[in-house]
């Protein structure tokens, strides 16, 4: 079972063949950054354009690193929300011309569910470890961060979501308050690591509830950078940088292993471009009660061999779209 998927959520253009399941034939990633740095964020009308720009020659080279010809899919996936409407469009449209030009069948995924099965793909044996359900799903993007209970394939429980910042965002945002450009994570990660202090920052734990809430942090970082005059001292600014990624990290890792523990589940599956983050990474690896799964950097981002891997172990829970697939930017998984 070949399936090719396009991805157009945001300010990636990606198109990608994966066969049954887990096996990466090719995955293109046409990514815009340099484009919305100038801007110090995504400007969702340029995204858009740069989309239609991309997607026909992403698609032509994911075929043709795979070898393939359209005629050798079998079916195809598509991101078709969340995420900016503008570009969710692009992709679905081009998918839906190539599913009409086919034949094949095609199905609308959602992207937060895509990024968990970034682990399958990193993960083959998964497949066959019927014992990794229930598992506690942790996704931290640019635009989300919630916690699943996934009892089975397609099958999830929300346990919590963020009150309002997505973890990503914060970073986006706090790295935009520190100077430290765009996007924020890695640049956040970066200044972090010259660190030789530290300043104290709060931690919004929200107890009784497994819901996250980073806007707090954020107006502290604020306050912080204007009273201790961070910005022009490099060294003060990696200290701010430090305790800001400590206090997120801090408070995704330790609520996402209660949550393990109370809900007896056998693993912990972290997803979404925040997982890129090598303190989480290591921090969650370290204090996991149960196996944790973690993708490679290359599959915490997006791309589209983890949409066209969901679609694949997604299947048998749902049917093909309808031709008249739609976008759906605040889609939400259930
Ligand atoms: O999943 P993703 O590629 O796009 C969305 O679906 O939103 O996530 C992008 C987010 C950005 O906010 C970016 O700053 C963050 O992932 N990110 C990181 C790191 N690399 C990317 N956050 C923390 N540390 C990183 N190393
Ligand atoms: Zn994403």
């Amino acid at each position: 079972m070949r399936i090719l998927a396009i991805e157009t959520s945001c300010d990636e253009t990606a198109a990608a063949v994966v066969e049954n399941g887990t096996d990466i034939l090719s995955n293109v990633i046409a990514s815009q950054i340099d484009i919305h740095t100038r801007y110090g964020g995504i400007v969702p009308e340029v995204a858009s354009r740069q989309h239609v720009l991309s997607i026909v020659p992403v698609y032509e080279e994911a075929l043709s690193r795979a070898e393939l010809r359209l005629g050798d899919i079998d079916r195809i996936a598509v991101t078709h929300g969340p995420g900016l409407a503008g570009s969710l469009l692009v992709g679905v449209n081009f998918a839906k011309a190539l599913a009409t030009a086919s034949g094949r069948p095609i199905y609308g995924i959602n992207h937060m569910e895509s990024h968990l099965y970034a682990n399958w793909l990193a993960y083959p044996t998964m497949r066959e470890d019927a014992s990794r359900f229930p598992a506690l799903c942790l996704i931290v993007s640019g635009g989300h961060t919630e916690m699943h209970l996934m009892k089975g394939h397609g099958k999830y429980q929300l346990l919590g979501r963020t009150r309002d910042d997505a973890a990503g965002e914060a970073f986006d945002k706090a790295a935009r308050l520190l100077e430290l450009g765009y996007p924020g994570g890695p640049a956040i990660q970066n200044a972090a690591s010259n660190a030789t202090g530290r300043y104290p920052l709060p931690r919004a734990w929200l107890p009784g509830t497994h819901d996250f809430s980073f806007s707090g942090l954020k107006t502290a970082l604020y306050h912080l950078t204007h009273k201790e005059k961070l910005l022009g001292h490099p060294d003060r600014v990696a200290n701010a940088a430090f305790s800001f990624q400590d206090a997120v990290v801090d408070v995704l890792v330790t609520k996402a292993c209660r949550a393990a523990d109370e809900l007896g589940v056998t693993c912990i599956m972290l997803s979404g471009g925040v997982a890129a983050n090598a303190v989480l990474r290591e921090r969650l690896t370290r204090e996991s009660p149960v196996k944790s799964f973690i993708p490679p950097l290359s599959l915490c981002t997006d791309n589209a061999a983890m949409v066209a891997s969901c679609a694949y172990f997604t299947a048998d829970q749902r049917s093909p779209s309808e031709p008249d697939l739609d976008v759906d930017p605040s889609l939400s998984l259930k």
